[in-house]
């Protein structure tokens, strides 16, 4: 299956939730049959099929034709359908009850990157409802539209419309969910699905379709950090053949000959040699979910389970202690101190619960802090792991999704929320270890993530303006922030630096492992510094435990020169000033930055006010 492709080849998973009697099957099938989306004469054949057994023609029987097809005897958990719009394709993926939606999810059998929620509009927000919305939370599911199902029946009256949406929005509000629409419909008229309804004057909104179609896909694979985990390591003896091919699936990313790799959690680097094809020499770059194999220019030790990753790309966590969400089906309970194993990618390791933090109840958002999980518990909890393992906060769903193995069965899934400590490579220790305060008190106590926005760029190319700006509008807006400034830092924690390649680095060092714990304290760190080399960069961006946002702050030297506010350029080029950025020290441009800002067309303001939103997208901040 193609994962992430652009356009028109662009593909989009969507989970369908709802009680089984909202009409859920009725609307996915109205969905397909209104895209022309069903195999020729299906249609027909349904209808046919009605008529000679006198009962009237419903769309569900349409999706229960389809299921047959696809299961042939065998029963199965989740449905797929797919239909397409002029924008892209759709999978829907239909789950009989939540049980089966939880199950496939934290499995990895499904993966969805948005989801419809179906309330019947008579019955308005049940139990099952809102346990629908929390689980999709829960799985970090954040594109939601919400269809009032069987408007028909309530002579589509906007008045029981508007009081659903109201109380349901209430409670998702509570669980950091904010649906993109609300859109009443009628799966068995058609209603508001694929076109405007003339019964629903009042509603002036998107119908089902429109919505889709504006859903975000998640950033396609392929522009993703390259996770490949590890699955074995083969070596090839006959015919003096001495490769050692190291093979695995790529799960996001590129992976490219000549690649600089960097394995976790080992840590260990090497340059890719040569890609390993069956009977296929090219060396076309192996792309997200194909098989690949590679032979390294070292000989290193690697095993089965650890991550290749690019190096200078975002690198997975390494740790032994996660907090994660976890879904429990075993049929014995999930306690502390038991032997469980944990598998997470291609690792394995032994692993122990070391506390419940809370068991949710989804239907109320009640909880109690019970020491195990039953059978279809939702549970937070913190897993402590035998030997460390890498892993993903977010984005890569291979290596951020995780299953958990008693007797030799899945008895648990779930996905990983938080790393609770680092591994240091240097020193093969653990690097630090979460205190009693979480992240999530912090964030509470601030209404906001932490986060470090390192600007990079030359010597006047408008980092501290920019930042001062960004700054001000913040704690203006109310949040907790600090500009780390370079020229600030050198005058204090680094001056005993000077400003060749080492001292750069090591002030570079210093900076980010300041950032990282400002970061930790719940702050929004701005990093201002010229940061030259990508090596260092990648540093600072190692060491974030949140979410890292490079920025280059993109001008000319030859602008940088005239604009010149500190007349450093001049007294370099008088040769007064040595080892100057630019001038007779080298400037690394960054390859792949989160945001670019370009001061020479784009004016302070300008620059500031993107930057500022995209730091309030990321860190949440409520209103
Ligand atoms: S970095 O290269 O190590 O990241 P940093 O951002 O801390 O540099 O310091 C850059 C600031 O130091 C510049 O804004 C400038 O004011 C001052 N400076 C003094 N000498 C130099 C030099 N040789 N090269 C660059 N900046 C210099």
């Amino acid at each position: 299956m193609v994962k992430g492709k652009l356009l028109t080849d662009e593909l989009m998973n969507v989970v369908v939730v709802g009680h089984v009697d909202h009409g859920k099957s009725t609307i996915i099938g109205r969905l397909m049959a209104d895209t022309n989306s069903l195999p020729q004469g299906k249609l027909e054949q349904i209808r046919e099929s009605c008529k000679r057994n006198s009962k009237p023609f419903e769309y569900a029987f349409l999706l229960d034709a389809l299921k047959n097809e696809q299961s042939q005897g065998i029963t199965i958990d989740t449905a797929r359908c797919f239909f397409q719009t002029e924008k892209r394709r759709y999978i829907l993926i239909d789950a009989p009850g939540h049980i089966e939606f939880l199950k496939n999810m934290v499995t990895g059998a499904s993966r969805a990157e948005a989801a419809i929620l179906v309330i019947d509009a008579a019955r308005g927000v049940e139990e099952n409802t809102r346990r629908h919305g929390y689980f999709l939370s829960m799985l970090g599911i954040r594109q939601v539209v919400v269809l009032i199902n069987k408007m028909d029946l309530v002579e589509y009256s906007q008045s029981v419309f508007y009081d659903i949406q109201q109380q349901y929005a209430d409670f998702l509000r509570k669980i950091d969910i904010q649906p993109q629409a609300f859109i009443p419909v009628s799966g068995h008229k058609g209603d508001n699905i694929a076109s405007h309804s003339s019964n629903m004057p009042w509603y002036r909104g998107n119908n089902v379709l429109e919505q889709l179609d504006e859903f975000e896909p998640y950033t396609p694979a392929e522009r993703m950090p390259l996770r490949m985990p590890v699955q074995g390591v083969y070596k090839f003896t006959e015919n003096n053949d001495n490769r050692r091919i190291i093979a695995g699936t790529v799960e996001a990313g590129v992976l490219r000959a000549e690649d600089a790799i960097v394995f976790y959690p080992s840590g260990k680097k090497t340059v890719i040699k040569t890609l390993e094809r069956f009977h296929d020499d090219s060396q076309r770059p192996f792309v997200t979910t194909e098989a690949a194999g590679f032979t390294m220019q070292d000989q290193i030790y690697i095993k089965r389970g650890e991550i290749a990753c690019r190096m200078y790309e975002t690198p997975p966590q390494v740790g032994v202690r996660i907090r994660a969400n976890l879904f429990w089906l075993g049929k014995e309970k999930f306690i502390p101190h038991k032997r469980y194993q944990l598998k997470c990618g291609t690792a394995k390791t032994e692993m122990q619960l070391e506390r419940i933090e809370k068991v949710v109840n989804a239907a109320n958002l009640s909880y109690s802090n019970q020491q195990y999980a039953e059978k279809n518990d939702v549970a937070e909890c913190i897993l402590t792991l035998d030997s460390p393992i890498a892993f993903d906060i977010s984005g890569c769903e291979a290596t951020s999704r995780f299953v958990i193995v008693d007797k030799y069965e899945i008895a648990g899934g779930g996905i990983i929320t938080e790393a609770l400590d680092a591994y240091d490579y240097d020193t093969r220790n653990i690097r630090w270890s979460a205190g009693s305060v979480s992240r999530s008190d912090r964030q509470q106590l601030f209404g906001h993530k932490g986060m470090i926005v390192w600007m990079t760029g030359l010597s006047g190319s408008g980092k501290s303006t920019i930042s001062e700006q960004v700054e001000k509008r913040l704690i203006a807006a109310g949040v907790h922030c600090y500009v780390l400034d370079g020229d600030k830092l050198r005058r204090g924690l680094n001056k005993d630096l000077s400003f060749n390649a080492a001292d750069r680095e090591e002030n570079i060092r210093r900076a980010a492992e300041t950032a990282a714990l400002f970061e930790d304290a719940g702050l929004v760190t701005i990093v201002t510094l010229i940061s030259p080399y990508e090596k260092s960069r990648a540093l600072a961006r190692s060491l974030s435990r949140q979410d890292f946002l490079e920025v280059y702050i993109k001008a000319r030297i030859e602008t940088c020169m005239q604009r010149d506010p500190k007349q450093l350029y001049k007294k370099a080029l008088n040769g007064k000033l040595r080892d100057f950025t630019g001038i007779d020290a080298p400037y690394e441009e960054p390859k792949a930055p989160d945001l670019t800002l370009d001061t020479e067309h784009w004016s302070e303001e300008e620059c500031a006010e993107i930057l500022y939103n995209r730091i309030m997208t990321i860190i949440n901040k409520g209103e």
